[in-house]
C-alpha cells in the first residue's frame, strides 16, 4: 500500500509538527482538532514554524506556500474518511484514544492504517478497540518534530507486514530515520530515557547537586544537548508524570515510579516550558532554577 493522503488528529505540539513535516514532504494532509480555538492555535504554530524555516533560509517561500496549501484544517472527524493513514497525537489517555479509533474505524475505508504517536501506551490495546487490528501501528515522533530525525515504528503481534511496511516507508519519506520497535510500553527511547529523568529527580531529592550543576554535568560531561531538568521542562512535567505512571503500571518496577518531588511540582501546576515554570522559570532571558 502507498500512503498519499494523511490525517493528523490533534494539533498540539506533536500533531502540528507531524502535520508540518508531512505537508513539507509532499503529502496531502487533513488536520483535525476538537475545537476552533485549538485548531487556530495549531494552525498558528505550524505557520510560525514554516515562516521561521523560510527566515532561516531552510525553505523557499514557494515551498512553504505549497506545503500550506497541502494542509486542510477541520473540527470534523468525518473529513478523515478518505485518508490512507491517520496518525493520532491526542491526550495520553487510553480511553480517549480507543474512542477515537473506534469512531475512525466506522468512518474510514478498510485499508486505512491507524497510527498512534503515543509515548508509552500499548498499541495493541488500541488495535483491539478497532475491527482492523492488523492495520494499527505506532509512529512515535520526537519533540521538536521538524528537527528530531528519529521515528519509532511500532508493530504489535497483530500488525500485518503490509501496514507496517507502508507506515515505515511513510516515516522514511518524511526524511526521518525510522527504527522498528516491539510494542512494549516506552518502546526504545522512553524505556531508557524515563528512568534517567526520574533518577535525576531522585538524586535532586537526595541533595546530590543542584539543578543547574546536574544539568551542567550532563551537557558538558557527556555532550547531551540538554541536561535532565531542562529536558524535563521541555518534555513537560505533567507529561513525564503521566508517562511514568503508565510505565510503572505496566512493569511494576521501582525505576518507573514517579518520585514524590515530581508529584509536588505537578500539583503546583509547574508543567515546564509550556506553562513558564517547571524546574526552571522560563519567563526571563535565561531560565532560572526554582525552589524544589
Ligand atoms: N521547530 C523547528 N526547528 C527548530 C525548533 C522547532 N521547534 N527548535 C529548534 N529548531 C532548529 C533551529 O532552527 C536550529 O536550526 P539551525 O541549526 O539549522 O539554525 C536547530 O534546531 C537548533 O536550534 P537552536 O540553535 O535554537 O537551539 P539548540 O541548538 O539548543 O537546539 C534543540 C534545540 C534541537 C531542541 C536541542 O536542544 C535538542 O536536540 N534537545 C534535545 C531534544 C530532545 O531530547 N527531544 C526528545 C524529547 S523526548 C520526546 O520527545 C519523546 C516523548 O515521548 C517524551
Amino acid at each position: 500500500m502507498n500512503v498519499e493522503k494523511v490525517g493528523v488528529v490533534g494539533c498540539g505540539l506533536m500533531g502540528s509538527g507531524i502535520a508540518e513535516v508531512a505537508a513539507k514532504s509532499g503529502f496531502d494532509v487533513v488536520v483535525r482538532e476538537v475545537s476552533t480555538d485549538f485548531l487556530e492555535a495549531g494552525q498558528g504554530r505550524i505557520r510560525k514554524s514554516l515562516d521561521r524555516a523560510v527566515d532561516k533560509g531552510k525553505l523557499d517561500a514557494a515551498d512553504r506556500d505549497a506545503a500550506w496549501d497541502r494542509m486542510r484544517f477541520t473540527t470534523d472527524l468525518a473529513d478523515l474518511a478518505d485518508r490512507d493513514l491517520v496518525i493520532e497525537a491526542i491526550v495520553e489517555d487510553m480511553g480517549a484514544k480507543n474512542e477515537l479509533f473506534s469512531v475512525l474505524d466506522d468512518l474510514c475505508g478498510p485499508e486505512t492504517i491507524f497510527a498512534s504517536n503515543t509515548s508509552s501506551l500499548p498499541i495493541t490495546d488500541m488495535a483491539a478497540a478497532t475491527g482492523r487490528p492488523d492495520r494499527v501501528v505506532g509512529l512515535h515522533f520526537f519533540n521538536p518534530v521538524p528537527v528530531m530525525k528519529l521515528v519509532e515504528a511500532v508493530r504489535t503481534i497483530a500488525t500485518s507486514d503490509d501496514a507496517f511496511d507502508a507506515a515505515y516507508a511513510f516515516a522514511a519519506a518524511l526524511g526521518k530515520e525510522p527504527i522498528t520497535a516491539k510494542d512494549n510500553s516506552g518502546f526504545v527511547v522512553n524505556l531508557l530515557l524515563v528512568p534517567y529523568m526520574l533518577d535525576a529527580i531522585r538524586q535532586l531529592e537526595r541533595g546530590v547537586a543542584s539543578i543547574v550543576d546536574m544539568d551542567k554535568a550532563m551537557t558538558l560531561g557527556l555532550g547531551h544537548p540538554m541536561g535532565p531538568f531542562v529536558l524535563c521542562d521541555f518534555v513537560g512535567i505533567d507529561t513525564l508524570y503521566r508517562i511514568s505512571e503508565i510505565m510503572f503500571e505496566e512493569y511494576r518496577e521501582e525505576r518507573y515510579a514517579p518520585p514524590p518531588l515530581l508529584k509536588r511540582i505537578v500539583a503546583m501546576g509547574r508543567f515546564g516550558r509550556k506553562t513558564g515554570q517547571g524546574f526552571y522559570d522560563w519567563s526571563g532571558e535565561q531560565p532560572t532554577p526554582l525552589p524544589v
